[in-house]
């Protein structure tokens, strides 16, 4: 019994761990919070970009014009729920996947990876929905 107690807190300390908002913007920069503005962040989910094949490039290609609703992605065609922490609590909470996506994310929208800076200020813009 006290094996499987053992493995049950084990797993609750694994990396996949829920953290909070302000360890996600503490991991971008040491100054935490203070260090990004929303603003910057809106304006880098809403800009245009063309990618090699002419066609126009956004967050929102895939994520949708309402972040409390769900997205479609432009590919697969495949359901992403809503963006919005509002609508979907697990959302910015697992630092793995939120490196993850933006990895992946950045690079197919922006043509090349964000920087932190970037990362914590679309943090900061997404979080208020
Ligand atoms: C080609 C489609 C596509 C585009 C364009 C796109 N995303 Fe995503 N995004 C996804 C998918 C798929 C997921 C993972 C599925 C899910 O979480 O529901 C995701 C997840 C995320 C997550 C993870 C959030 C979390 O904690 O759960 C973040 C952050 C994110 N996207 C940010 C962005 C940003 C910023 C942009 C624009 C630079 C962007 N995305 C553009 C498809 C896309």
């Amino acid at each position: 019994m006290k094996k499987y107690l053992l493995i049950a807190l084990l797993s609750l300390s694994l990396p996949t761990q829920a953290i909070t908002i302000d360890e996600v913007y503490k991991y971008y920069s040491p100054d935490g919070e203070a260090a990004f503005d929303a603003e910057r962040g809106k304006q880098l989910w809403n800009q245009k970009h063309t990618a090699e094949d002419g066609k126009i490039r956004q967050c929102r290609t895939c994520h949708g014009d309402d972040l409390t609703k769900s997205g479609e992605h432009v590919k697969t065609k495949k359901v992403i729920d809503p963006l919005a922490q509002s609508a979907n609590a697990e959302r910015f909470t697992k630092l793995k996947k939120i490196k993850k996506w933006f990895k992946r994310n950045c690079k197919w929208t922006v043509g090349r990876e964000c920087t932190n800076q970037e990362k914590g200020d679309l943090i900061k813009y997404l979080i208020q929905f």
